[in-house]
């Protein structure tokens, strides 16, 4: 629909069509709008971003906003801004001064396009600004395309995907950081004057120390369900960098898109640069609102097989590490078969004929089953995994190769490696990257996925791991003059691979897993169904690494296991109850030598994996509100799913710290329907008798005004008695 405003018309993306005139471009989601002066011949102007907008305030509103600051700020002239964009033109002239040409939108298979055509004053100098819509999401995505017709190479300098204003109020960024074993903490700080950059430049795992996603609240600290909250995730593998310039302007200054550093990138004419996607969220619902809009949108549109239910699965990796063997596997599998799991997958250690792989110091590369640990070899791992009656999955590291390999020994020109230096080495003392710029290279690695899949067609998983840094800048195929595309071409042949893999393997389950939790991004899961959260499995410092991951990443997408205790990284000993209660709130499985557990745990672990095949669908595939922030430091941490329907709901309460007479809020539900009544159920109980409200219904909007009396501790057995106390309660409609 376009709407005639004074200064031109309103593409509502939605329903779109081309105006050749002067475009006044008006971009709205169900709930959210986006709007844009973009007259022909004129520049492109941020006018709003927010709320969804009424086809006559936005008119209104081109009328009386100001248009002060560019949609997308290019360096050159009114230099002293930071940009988006920066080039060296082939004659050395480094200033850029784009007009719009025309305004186009265009229909993919499940969203609109609209592109706004612009080309610099003098130079044939080419760049496309997108935006994409969904019909069913309320995410807007951006990115720009960049192409030119000039006689020499362009360098591109900068090169962000996106720019947003912010008006300055009591603006606060909520983000990731940490580092392994400790991914995804939450900080959440004002915006002050000057920069607050946020980056990464591992080259490979890029959300172990930060993330490329931030929250932005508006109107004061955050809070989980009341605020304005705009939501931004760079849908990028490789490096980046976000960052809020607050300089003396009324606005903050958002920009994002790869990092740039060390990676100035050469364009020759009419070869084209696309950066990556920015999903650009806004809600008036606080922060767990931005988070359904991200979930939701990630579920249909920007995860593997979003809306196909998960698996519960045992990994053999906590529970043996590199001590495969047949028959150790075969029991693993009887054992998460009894408790009514429906997914075995293999680990490290599985592979290697001249070097077996012991420990992590060799064999990457060769991905030959160890006959002498796997006899029968991987048909009979299927075989055995067919006779439970449940799937096989499978360990590789395809990225990488060590030193002492088969494959090194025959292809040292394959890894990244700097020229006239000594290699810098990985994991092990022996570890090294393969060079995904390479096509050779790129052949070789879908090869190890096509090869599995071809011979064994019934592997129903691959957990494809990467565990190492970029240590050396260098490839040994790209010629001297692009060194400084490694970084960008890397990233460019990764996500090659996995889009024939995909293409070839729709069904197969993968996951990203990246020394723990290194590789949860948007750039990634197009490809993957999950990623691994974190090499650290202890119930409580999970709590604090899930928190922080649902602000982006939906449950069906974060693998939570039970593991041993003590737990082999904190080496804290969590009863098993509220390990129970922890992993159920994610994508449950287990990590754990079941071989070693009692027949009472096994017992309770059974019952729980019953409950959670019921509760799956609201968990993976509901809404998530998030009640009581670990952050906060009250005691307690407490969410809630809610079906779309809103007949179900799932609710975790996890007691964080255990004092004698301490006071713990009483936590108020949120995402019901007031007028429904709901049944409660206590899922996973150990308590000698039931809670005192089991069985009985309530009005939604009672517990969303007041929430239930939780009981502080458990009332069992003297010797079963512990300091970890924890309630998972299952609400179903009473009709
Ligand atoms: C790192 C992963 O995060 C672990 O889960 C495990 O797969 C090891 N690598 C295996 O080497």
């Amino acid at each position: 629909m376009n709407i005639k405003s004074k200064f031109g018309y309103l593409c509502c993306a939605s329903l779109l069509t081309t105006s050749l005139w002067a475009q006044d471009v008006l971009i709205s989601t169900r709930n959210t709008s986006l709007l844009l002066d973009a007259p022909v011949g004129g520049e492109v102007r941020f006018i709003y971003y927010g709320d969804k907008l009424s086809t006559s305030d936005a008119a209104t509103l081109l009328e009386t906003e100001q248009k002060t600051f560019s949609a997308y700020p290019v360096y050159g002239l009114n230099c002293p801004s930071e940009s988006a964009l920066s080039v060296t033109h082939g004659d050395g002239n480094m200033t850029l001064q784009l007009e719009v040409i025309k305004v186009d939108t265009r229909k993919e298979q499940t969203a609109d396009i609209t592109t706004i055509r612009l080309k610099d004053k003098v130079y044939p100098f080419y760049m496309n600004l997108c935006y994409r819509t969904y019909p069913d999401a309320d995410i807007i995505e951006t990115w720009t395309e960049i192409t030119h017709e000039e006689k020499k190479a362009i360098t591109l300098n900068r090169f962000a995907s996106a720019y947003l204003p912010i008006r300055k109020g009591d603006v606060w960024v909520s983000h990731l950081y940490g580092s392994w074993a400790n991914e995804a903490q939450l900080a959440q700080e004002p915006l002050r004057p000057g920069i607050k950059m946020i980056k990464n430049k591992d080259g490979i795992r890029n959300s172990h120390t930060a993330h490329a996603e931030v929250m932005i609240s508006l109107d004061g600290k955050p809070k989980e369900n009341t605020g304005s909250v705009i939501g931004a995730a760079l849908c990028y593998s490789g490096n980046y960098k976000l960052f809020f310039d607050t300089d003396d302007s009324d606005y903050h200054h958002f920009f994002a898109g790869i990092n740039e550093e060390n990676s100035a990138y050469t364009l020759k004419a009419k070869e084209s640069f696309r950066t990556p996607e920015l999903a650009l969220t806004y809600s008036k619902d606080g922060l767990s609102g931005s988070s359904r809009n991200f979930h939701a949108w990630a579920r249909k549109h920007k995860i593997a097989n979003g809306a196909t239910a998960r698996k519960i699965l045992l990994n053999s990796w906590e529970g043996v590490y590199f001590d495969i063997n047949q028959e150790g596997m075969d029991q693993m599998m009887s054992d998460i078969q009894s408790m009514g799991g429906e997914l075995f997958v293999m680990d490290d250690g599985w592979f290697g004929d001249k070097y077996p792989r012991n420990k992590d110091n060799s064999s990457l590369g060769d991905w030959m089953v160890d006959a002498r640990k796997l006899p029968r070899g991987i048909e009979g791992l299927i075989a055995d995994a067919n006779k439970h009656g449940i799937k096989f999955g499978i360990w590789i590291e395809p990225e990488m190769a060590n030193t002492t390999s088969e494959l090194y020994e025959k292809h040292p020109e394959w890894v990244l490696k700097a020229p006239n230096r000594e290699i810098v080495l990985g994991r092990g003392g022996t570890q090294v990257v393969l060079d995904l710029s390479n096509p050779e290279v790129q052949d070789f690695i879908f090869g190890i996925v096509d090869n599995l899949m071809t011979t064994y067609p019934e592997i129903d998983y691959i957990k494809w791991d990467a565990n190492m840094s970029i240590l050396n800048h260098g490839s040994q195929y790209l010629p001297s003059d692009q060194q400084s595309h490694m970084y960008i071409e890397y990233h460019g042949g990764f996500k090659k691979v996995c889009e024939r893999i995909r293409a070839k393997y729709p069904d197969l389950t993968l996951q990203a897993c990246a020394s723990g939790g290194g590789r949860a991004n948007y750039g990634v899961m197009p490809y993957f169904d999950e990623f691994w959260v974190s090499d650290n499995t202890d119930a409580l410092q999970r709590i604090y690494m899930q928190w922080g991951t649902s602000y982006f990443f939906p449950a069906i997408a974060m693998a939570s296991h039970i593991s041993a205790a003590p737990n082999h990284q904190t080496f804290r000993v969590i009863p098993l109850k509220y390990r129970i209660d922890v992993a159920m709130s994610g994508r449950l499985g287990m990590e754990i030598q079941p071989k070693n557990m009692t027949e009472e745990e096994k017992t309770l672990c059974r019952k729980a994996i019953a409950d959670y095949k019921t509760i799956r669908p609201v968990v993976q595939f509901g809404d998530i509100y998030r009640l009581v922030s670990p952050y906060d430091r009250l005691g307690v941490a407490s969410l809630m799913y809610t079906s779309p329907e809103k007949d179900k709901a799932v609710f975790y309460w996890w007691k964080t710290e255990h004092f004698v007479n301490q006071h713990l809020p009483r936590v108020k539900m949120n995402g019901l329907s007031p007028d429904k009544k709901y049944r409660v159920c206590e899922l996973n109980r150990i308590d000698n008798e039931p809670l005192a409200f089991e069985g009985k219904a309530f009005t939604g909007e009672y517990l969303m005004a007041n929430g239930l009396e939780i009981p502080y501790n458990h009332i069992v057995d003297y010797h079963k008695q512990n300091d970890y106390s924890s309630r998972v309660l299952y609400l179903e409609e009473v009709k």
